[in-house]
This record gives C-alpha cells, sequence and structure tokens, in this order.
C-alpha cells in the first residue's frame, strides 16, 4: 500500500499510517478537532456513545508508555471496548505470524488495531491484508514514522505559538537519524509551512539529505539554537543503532545536550520538546526538561485529544 491509499476517494482518512502526503486540510481538521476534544480527553463522559459497539486492540511488538496509555483513554473515552494485546505474552512467541494475529481478532470483531512494530513498514503491510473495513492507526513503526506524535506535537506547537508556523524556527536536535518521531515531525513541519526548519546532530545520526529536503542541516548546537522559537530533542534510541555511532554520552550531553544555558541561545520565549521517554543529563538537563519553558508534558496531554480525533475521525 503506498502512503496515499491511507485516503479514501472522498477525502476522509481510511487508515493513519503516515503523515507525509496527508494534505494540509487533513492535517489542520485533525489538530481542530482535537483542540476541541480537549475537555472530553480528560475524563469527560459527554463522548462516551460516539464509538459504542467499536472494538480497537492496542497491537504492541514493542514498549510503549505514553503512546499505549493515551491511544486506551482516548478510545475508552470515545465509548470504543479496548483489547489489549502484549506481543511478549501471546502467541507470537509460539510462531504466530503478525497477519495471523491480525485476522485472529479480527474474527472476534476487533474493527480498529493501533499498532507498534520494531519493522519499518510493518503497518502498512497489516493494513494491506485486513479485511476490508478494518483500520490501521501506525503507532511507530521502526524508524519511519510515528504520525500520532506528530500531530500532538503540532498541536502542542499551535497552542504556545499561534497557527501562523511561517512564523517559526523549529530546531530539532539529537539522534534524528533513528528516530521516526522526528520523521513524523518534519513531514508535518514541511506540510504546515514552518518558516525555517534546522536539523542538528552529530554527522553520524544525521539523516540522508533525501530526507532532509526544506531543512537547513546544521552540526553546531549554538547555530541550531540561535533564535529558535521551539527547541525538539530526542532520545538517543540505541536499540535502532549500531554499535559506535556515539563516541561517548559524556561526549555527546556536551556537544547536544540541551542545557539552561545553551538554551539561552534560542530565543527568550522558545519553547522545549521532547516526546519522551527522556533520558534526563542526556541529551535534555532535568531543570530544562522540568523548567517553564518545558512542553513536555503538554505533548503527554494532547496525545489523548489527538487520539480521539483520529479514532473518531476513522471509526465514528
Ligand atoms: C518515542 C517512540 O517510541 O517513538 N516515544 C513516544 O512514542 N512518545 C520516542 C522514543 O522511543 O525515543
Amino acid at each position: 500500500m503506498t502512503r496515499h491509499e491511507q485516503i479514501a476517494p472522498d477525502g476522509r482518512l481510511r487508515h493513519l499510517l503516515d503523515l507525509e502526503g496527508l494534505p494540509r486540510a487533513a492535517l489542520e481538521r485533525l489538530l481542530d478537532r482535537a483542540q476541541a476534544l480537549h475537555a472530553d480527553a480528560y475524563g469527560g463522559t459527554a463522548l462516551r456513545a460516539r464509538l459504542a459497539g467499536k472494538a480497537v486492540c492496542n497491537l504492541f511488538f514493542e514498549p510503549s508508555t505514553r503512546t499505549r496509555s493515551s491511544f486506551r483513554l482516548a478510545a475508552t473515552r470515545l465509548g470504543a471496548d479496548v483489547l489489549d494485546f502484549d506481543a511478549s505474552t501471546s502467541s507470537t512467541k509460539k510462531g504466530e505470524t503478525d497477519a495471523d494475529t491480525l485476522r485472529t481478532l479480527e474474527a472476534m470483531g476487533v474493527h480498529a488495531f493501533v499498532v507498534r512494530h520494531a519493522v519499518d513498514g510493518a503497518v502498512a503491510a497489516l493494513s494491506a491484508v485486513a479485511a476490508p473495513g478494518t483500520v490501521l492507526v501506525n503507532a511507530g513503526d521502526g524508524r519511519h514514522a510515528h504520525p500520532t506524535q506528530g500531530l500532538l506535537d503540532m498541536l502542542s506547537i499551535r497552542q504556545a505559538k499561534g497557527a501562523d508556523f511561517a512564523r517559526l524556527k523549529v530546531a530539532i536536535v539529537g539522534d534524528v537519524k533513528h528516530s521516526r518521531v522526528a520523521r513524523s515531525d518534519l513531514h508535518a513541519l514541511r506540510t504546515l509551512g514552518a518558516g525555517e526548519i534546522r536539523v542538528c546532530a552529530p554527522a553520524a545520526l544525521m539523516p540522508g539529505a533525501s530526507e532532509l529536503d526544506g531543512c537547513r542541516a546544521i552540526d553546531g548546537l549554538d547555530e541550531a539554537l540561535h533564535g529558535a522559537d521551539v527547541v525538539m530533542t530526542l532520545r538517543l534510541q540505541r536499540e535502532r543503532m549500531e554499535e559506535g555511532l556515539v563516541p561517548s554520552i559524556e561526549e555527546y550531553r556536551r556537544d547536544y545536550g540541551i542545557t539552561a544555558a545553551r538554551l539561552r541561545g534560542a530565543a527568550p520565549d522558545a519553547v522545549v520538546m521532547h516526546p519522551g521517554p527522556m533520558n534526563r543529563g542526556i541529551e535534555i538537563d532535568a531543570d530544562v526538561a522540568d523548567g517553564p519553558q518545558s512542553l513536555v508534558l503538554r505533548q503527554v496531554a494532547n496525545g489523548v485529544a489527538v487520539r480521539m480525533a483520529v479514532l473518531e475521525e476513522l471509526l465514528a
């Protein structure tokens, strides 16, 4: 399946696999709806009839804290039945294929699968074997994409800085090469017309030139932060990295860690973002993560509203 097949001919979303190729109107519609859902995203009961009778399965083949919990809350607050599938205790351990797992759960009446997988493209591959009408939501596949994280990041920026992204200088710092979050953020920032997108990483953690279309690749952190309105930092994703890409944690922190002192080079009202899980004292210092410029917990909160908007559009 190509990324365009996630959109039906009438413009509605059929699956959410990737933000690449998602038209600006569709992206903004989801952000607007997430914003409107805010009151109901935090325990409201008004929408419990919305997805009544639908069943949503969290199918996670990789660990997760934020994404899995917020999809579960989002589906619950829309009244869906929620099934949590843990690959570590399931028949995948007995050799069952991912496709057979999906079909087994479909046979029980599951309508939507929220899938996290270690392999790039695994969720699109499952969408190709799913029954017509079954909905797939990518909750992170390998290094490829994490579209709901991209959406919640855009919503967090919009709330903090307004909807005119053309005014913004955005710096994405750290292990961009292995980050599905950064890839989805880059697609969304381009779609929303961000004024300047800076990507800052050591050479070994910089993605290839084809992925940096419309971005400025910058090696030095101070240059990347200079006057930036939004600073996004990322975890070193060692589970997706060959050995030896980063010389040492101490050097990495010295050159690319977001500290209060380094942050003073950004715009005075800059906001700092991190998708979590954070490694405090490596890519971000605790006083920055917990400080007044941090959007980290706002991002988490927005995750519930964004996932409600996505599930509602796909299933209601
Ligand atoms: C990230 C992920 O799993 O892609 N976390 C998240 O979903 N918020 C980032 C990471 O693992 O570093």
